[in-house]
């Protein structure tokens, strides 16, 4: 729903060219146990949250939106903390054939996914092309294996003189510019392997909060925050 406020924060979104959000929705388990609840609630709590906040961020008219649900080292987990986040994975992408409005992507390697998993993914990532708001799922992902990803691509092409420009035609993201700004809830100040290509030049925003219990208010918070900092880009203010 459109309200003034709203109006408010999407002039500010378009104002501060504000184009690409990317979020770290880190928190789930500590959310859980703070509640004497077991993580697997956290992750069902998170992915009820996620729902939410992205489509907040459409709705104050951010384009691109990339969220990080389970990164390469995120397999380290216990099987049944593993089982119950791709089980919420598989219940997402179900519910997505019905969205109209969104490109979805998978980022990351969906080889180990179950293959019936997978092949879903696949054909919404093909059915949902050219769509108004793009939203881009890091499954099984990982920055530094991104970047390999991509190298072996352009390898496998023929390249002999890669360029930077290569390399961001090939990683996974190369239908985005860049985000904006990287967000990470949890309380947590790392990246944890997360859009290290893309991040070069991004504006960071670190929450206290627990992803699940984040709301649009923080939303606004952080696009106030995006707005009023300077990105120099290596050089200097404007006079
Ligand atoms: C969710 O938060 C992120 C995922 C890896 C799915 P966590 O599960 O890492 O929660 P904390 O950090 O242990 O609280
Ligand atoms: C980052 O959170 C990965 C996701 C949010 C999916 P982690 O909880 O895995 O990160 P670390 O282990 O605290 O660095
Ligand atoms: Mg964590």
């Amino acid at each position: 729903m459109m309200n003034q406020s709203n109006e408010t924060i999407s002039a500010l979104v378009e104002n501060a060219g504000l184009r690409h959000i990317a979020f770290i929705m880190d928190g789930n388990g500590r959310w859980a146990n703070a509640r004497m609840m077991p993580r697997e609630a956290g992750h069902k709590a998170g992915a009820d949250n996620f729902k939410k906040i992205v489509r907040y961020c459409r709705n104050i008219g951010i384009r691109y939106c990339t969220v990080y649900a389970f990164s390469t080292e995120n397999w380290n987990r216990p099987k049944r903390e593993v089982d119950a986040i791709m089980r919420l994975l598989d219940a997402f992408a179900k519910e997505a054939d019905e969205e109209k409005e969104i490109e979805f992507h998978f980022i990351g390697d969906k080889s180990p996914l179950e293959p019936s998993m997978r092949e879903h993914l696949e054909r919404l990532e093909k059915d949902t092309v050219g769509r108004p708001y793009v939203l881009n799922i890091a499954l099984n992902y990982g920055g530094r294996a991104e970047i390999v990803h991509a190298v072996n691509a352009l390898l496998a092409e023929g390249k002999t003189d890669i360029t930077e420009a290569d390399i961001s035609a090939r990683i996974y993201t190369s239908h985005c510019p860049d985000p904006d700004l990287v967000v990470r809830t949890g309380k947590e100040l790392r990246i944890s392997n997360f859009l290290l290509w893309q991040s070069a030049y991004a504006e960071y925003y670190f929450s206290d909060k627990m992803w699940p219990e984040l709301t649009s208010d923080d939303v606004d918070d952080m696009v106030k925050s995006f707005a009023g900092r300077k990105r120099r880009w290596g050089g200097l203010d404007k006079a």
